[in-house]
């Protein structure tokens, strides 16, 4: 340990105070210390501080008079694009699958915060009847598209699956992967990588301590991928093993459709090398990051960067102007991610401050950690689609949200993004399925159930459509394990006709080698 070396590199960073407990710490104490302060170069943290808080106070300006709307040519909606051109798009994202020319990417490193869970997000089980967790329903979507893709190809195939992790969710990702034999996918096949993590840094511009031997340390935003994939193996991996083209998601979305081939199919008809998957914006005010053009460059602006004015505008057909609801699921081309890794680009994607209250050290006891009940701090974030204004080819593909949007935030102790309506989501989905696929759903006496539940009886249970509270029963439910259909295909040679009591699973994991259908239970 070269102390004195630190020392005088905190000295001249004005960080010095992150040594002030020294002489007080035991020897491990000080080993953990040095480990985690030595490699760091602060002065490279100070100009990320600088730069965010120079940002953060022109963040009040409105970016409405630099807004475009996206060009028509750009974009397409899963609902006004013809059954035979959708055909086209899915045969041709299978034939890169069943070549195994494309990568799914989840982002995984957060903290999930608002959850409140002491475990990475991906291990949570909503309460589906096969308990299954958000991983293990990820997992066997993969399964289950290398079958498809094998299927038109005639080939072997394989679909590799990232998942970037950060010191907060690594350990025990590789564990529960581990205990659960990846689901079925090989395990070569699933390659964990860490993301940065940064210092939290009081609004005086010093680094935060949270115990006397320890920086408050949070991870660098889904946008710390590009750095991260800088610094690990997995763009060499990738390129490897011959991908060409990677689909990035986040953890959270209980119906995603990882490497979807429509997406991938689409991206690839429109020569895209970034696209962006969106949901139409619900009404002007939700709080949702719509993917527009600013300066004549894409990128997605926050709700609260434009003006209210902006955000109603409509167009001839009265839908908004500016509308589309960024998912967080994207396109890349291996070679743009390549190209946005570098830092040359890298260094180019801002930080965006998050003001939080970070527990410190204490001003009276050093040994105790506190916890502040206002914000005292930022923790410095970058955001995955930043890159997007790189792009050359650009393009957004809008899908129905009821289809393939239900992301995970908070405890069911919240209005919206909970269990209950992740759960709820999943369910209603695949109810559809079977009713697309030719299956009736009777009550326990055998009468027909409509296929709309009635709003006015659900109401008078206490609660809307798809809100908390309401009577699961009045619902006919369904889950099908993502082993038996990906997103609805090939049921109907298991329900045509079918009469089922609900709620129905059609149950299948990595151990079984058909389908078998479980009914009138959870
Ligand atoms: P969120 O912004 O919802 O954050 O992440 P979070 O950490 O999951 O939850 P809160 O805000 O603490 O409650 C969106 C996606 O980006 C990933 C998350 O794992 C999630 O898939 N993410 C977020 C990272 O991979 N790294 C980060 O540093 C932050």
């Amino acid at each position: 340990m070269n102390i004195e070396e630190l020392r005088g590199r905190l000295e001249e960073a004005n960080q010095g105070h992150l040594l002030q407990y020294w002489d007080q710490l035991s020897d491990s104490e000080k080993q953990q210390l040095y480990k985690e302060l030595s490699p760091r170069d602060f002065n490279e943290i100070n100009g990320f501080y600088k730069a965010a808080m120079e940002d953060l106070s022109s963040a009040s300006e409105k970016l409405d008079d630099l807004l475009e709307p996206l060009p028509k040519e750009v974009c397409g909606r899963a609902v006004n694009t013809g059954q035979e051109t959708l055909l086209q798009y899915d045969i041709d994202g299978l034939t890169e699958i069943g070549e195994s020319r494309v990568a799914v990417l989840l982002l995984a490193g957060g903290q999930g915060t608002r959850l409140g869970v002491p475990y990475p997000k991906g291990m949570y089980n909503v309460g589906l009847p096969s308990g299954k967790t958000l991983y293990q329903i990820q997992a066997e979507r993969l399964l289950k598209l290398q079958r498809l893709g094998e299927s038109v190809t005639g080939n072997s195939c394989k679909i590799p699956w990232y998942i970037m992790t950060s010191e907060h969710t690594k350990q025990s990702t590789q564990d529960f992967f581990q205990e659960h034999k990846y689901f079925g996918l090989q395990e070569d096949d699933v390659v964990l990588f860490e993301q940065n993590l940064l210092p939290c840094i009081g609004f005086d511009g010093k680094i935060i301590l949270e115990k006397p031997y320890k920086m408050a340390l949070a991870p660098d935003g889904n946008g710390g991928l590009y750095r991260a994939l800088h610094h690990s193996g997995v763009l060499k991996d990738m390129e490897s093993r011959g991908i060409k083209y990677i689909h990035v998601y986040c953890v959270d979305n209980i119906l995603v459709k990882m490497a979807d081939p429509v997406f991938i199919g689409f991206c690839i008809s429109k020569g895209a090398n970034c696209g962006a998957k969106v949901v139409e914006k619900a009404f002007p005010t939700e709080a949702v990051g719509v993917v527009c053009k600013v300066e004549g460059k894409y990128q997605v602006v926050e709700y609260s960067e434009i003006t209210l004015k902006t955000a109603e505008k409509r167009d001839s057909n009265g839908r908004l102007v500016f509308n589309a609801g960024n998912i967080c699921n994207h396109f890349f081309t291996l070679d743009f991610l390549k190209f946005v890794s570098e830092p040359s680009q890298e260094r180019q994607l801002k930080h965006h401050v998050a003001k939080k209250k970070i527990p410190h050290v204490n001003d009276k006891d050093f040994r105790v950690t506190t916890k502040p009940d206002s914000p005292n701090g930022i923790k410095m974030e970058k955001f995955v689609f930043d890159v997007f204004h790189f792009a050359t080819s650009f393009a957004v593909w809008e899908v129905i949200r009821e289809d393939e949007f239900a992301p995970l935030k908070n405890a069911d102790t919240a209005d919206k993004d909970t269990p209950t309506t992740c759960r709820r989501a999943l369910l209603n989905l695949h109810h559809r399925y079977l009713l697309a696929a030719g299956a009736e759903f009777v009550d326990k006496d055998g009468n027909n159930i409509p296929h709309i539940p009635s709003q006015k009886k659900a109401e008078e249970k206490g609660g809307g459509n798809g809100q908390k509270g309401e009577d699961e029963a009045l619902f006919v439910e369904s889950e099908i394990s993502p082993l038996v259909s990906y997103a609805g295909e090939g049921l109907n040679k298991l329900v045509e006709g079918r009469k089922f009591v609900s709620p129905v699973y059609l149950s299948q994991d990595f151990t079984m080698d058909k389908p078998e259908i479980v009914e009138g239970e959870w």
